[in-house]
This record gives structure tokens, sequence and C-alpha cells, in this order.
């Protein structure tokens, strides 16, 4: 199985970067009411959700990797938490 904390450092770079993203989050957000709350379950690096945000929605997130975790927070600062803690 995928070690996530070893894949957080370039998960962004080799999954699709930014253009993966904004497509999945354009996807998504065409499924949601305008100004939604949105749990993203395994949020990763925030990458997606980030996106999710910027079309109007209220994202929070957590994720099992405390590596990509802190990536998330970066991005999306007092909205991510662990789901082991
Ligand atoms: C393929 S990445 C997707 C990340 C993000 N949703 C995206 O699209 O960029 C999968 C993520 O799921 C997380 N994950 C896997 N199993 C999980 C679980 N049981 N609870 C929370 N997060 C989990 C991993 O740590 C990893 O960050």
């Amino acid at each position: 199985m995928l070690d996530y904390d070893d894949e957080a450092t370039h998960y962004d770079r080799t999954r699709g970067g930014v253009p993966r993203a904004v497509a999945a989050a354009a996807a998504l957000s065409s499924m949601l009411p305008p100004r939604s709350l949105v749990l993203d379950l395994a949020i990763g690096t925030g990458i997606v959700a980030t996106e999710l945000a910027a079309f109007g929605h209220r994202v929070v997130g957590i994720d099992l990797s405390d590596r990509m975790l802190r990536l998330a927070a970066h991005r999306l600062p007092g909205r991510v938490a662990p789901s082991n803690g």
C-alpha cells in the first residue's frame, strides 16, 4: 500500500498539479449547492480542496498522513485535522 507520508513532497507535481485540481473541483462544484460546507475525508495536500474553496465553498478536511496534512494546513489554515488524533 502507498505510504502517503513518503508521497507528500512530490504528490502534487506527479498527480497533475493545479490543472487536475481545478478540473476535479469544477466537477465537484457543479454537483453542489452554492457556498456548501464540504468535508473532504482524505484531503491530502489540500490542492483540490483549495480549488473547491475558490469556487466559494467552505471546505474542511481530515487525512491520515501527517505530511500530506501539513501541506494542506499551509493552504487551508485552521481547516484541517488529523483523522487519527
Ligand atoms: C490519492 S490521495 C488524494 C488526496 C486528495 N483528495 C486529492 O485528490 O488530491 C489519498 C489520500 O487519502 C488519505 N487516506 C487514505 N486512507 C485514509 C483514511 N482511512 N482516512 C483518512 N485519510 C485517508 C491518504 O493519506 C492520502 O492523503
